[in-house]
């Protein structure tokens, strides 16, 4: 505890989050310890279950309109994604809602069909079946069409889109749900770095640093070191080798960089497939692309 204390000490740095709207600090935090432990062991909030998504709404403070509609088009079978699918799409709704859209309809969020779509689109259903489920997210959107909403609980088949609206669990766009506070926003400074000596995580700010890192006679066995990218592949990607050291290049500003002109495209070397299909679709829809910018955005949709 002592060397952590020093590191935290040295780096200047403390972290600070809030759980439900209340601010909490740590000078000094192990990285192995899960969310879970913390808030059971280190705050009021000691019944916290694993997996859960209450905190949206409860039994007790009644259910988010996400929790019945989800019941409502039976998208939860055996209930054991149902949290991560609620938390997706209420993340995909919070985001919907800072874009400057028009308004929605009464009921409807800003979210667009595909993005409800998109929202579950990294969370698995074991038994359910994909359709209920995003029947429920597609409910939000603002450009659904009715029709397409499969068998439910809210309405009867043949009843009129006006009925069927009515009969959806009311959704408040501005639902009193704490999400990031605003105080938080201004304490912003940095990402908190770990001993080095300790946990051989290494957060280098720029590419200097990260060569420095390179050529240091430490790391000249390959074997032990790994680049990663927040390496939160690990888990999904069943890698049972532990190295014994990790560069994460998440915070070198070049490596994220985005350019394309009419002579060319270039990307970072940690710029993700989606921002780059993404930055290449603004590109064909803004002005006329290369014949080469062409070629890449067809080979990749
Ligand atoms: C959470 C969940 C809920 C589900 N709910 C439903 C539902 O309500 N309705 C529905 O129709 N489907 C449901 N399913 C799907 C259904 O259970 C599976 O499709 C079905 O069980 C697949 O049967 P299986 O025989 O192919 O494999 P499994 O059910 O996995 O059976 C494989 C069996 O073979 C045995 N086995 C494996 N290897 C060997 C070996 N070498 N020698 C001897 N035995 C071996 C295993 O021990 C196991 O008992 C659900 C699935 C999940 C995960
Ligand atoms: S409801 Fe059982 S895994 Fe999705």
């Amino acid at each position: 505890m002592a060397d952590e204390r020093d590191a935290a000490a040295a780096s200047g740095g403390s972290l600070v989050f809030a759980v439900n709207g209340e601010r909490f600090e740590l000078s000094t935090v192990d990285p192995s310890t899960t969310l879970l432990h913390f808030l059971r062991s280190q705050t009021r909030f000691e019944s916290v279950k694993l997996s859960c998504g209450e905190g949206l709404g409860n039994i007790k403070d009644g259910f988010h309109p996400i929790h019945q509609r989800i019941a409502g088009f039976h998208a939860s079978q055996c209930g054991f994604c149902t949290p991560g699918m609620c938390v997706s799409l209420f993340g995909a709704l919070v985001n919907a809602e800072k874009t400057n859209r028009p308004d929605p309809p009464p009921g409807f969020s800003k979210l667009s069909v595909s993005e409800a779509e998109k929202s579950i689109a990294g969370n698995l259903c074991r038994c359910t079946g994909y359709r209920p489920i995003a029947d429920a997210c597609k409910s939000f959107a603002a450009d659904v069409d009715m029709e397409d909403l499969g068998f439910n609980s809210f309405w009867k088949k043949g009843d009129s889109k006006e009925v069927k609206v009515k009969s959806l669990p009311p959704y408040n766009r501005n639902g009193d749900i704490c999400t990031f506070p605003d105080f938080l926003k201004k304490e912003i400074r940095s990402s908190m770095p770990l001993d080095p000596k300790r946990y051989g995580w290494y957060n280098p700010v720029r590419v200097e640093e990260l060569q420095n890192l390179l050529k240091d006679n430490d790391f000249d066995s390959a074997n032990e070191m790994k680049l990663v990218v927040g390496n939160t592949g690990t888990g999904y990607y069943k890698e049972l080798k532990r190295y014994d050291r990790y560069i994460d290049l998440r915070c070198v500003p070049e490596l994220s960089m985005i350019k394309i002109d009419p002579t060319g495209a270039e990307f970072g070397a940690i710029v993700t497939i989606s921002k780059v299909i993404e930055s290449l679709r603004k590109n064909d829809n803004g002005g006329s692309p290369s014949r080469e910018i062409q070629l890449v955005s067809e080979a990749i949709w």
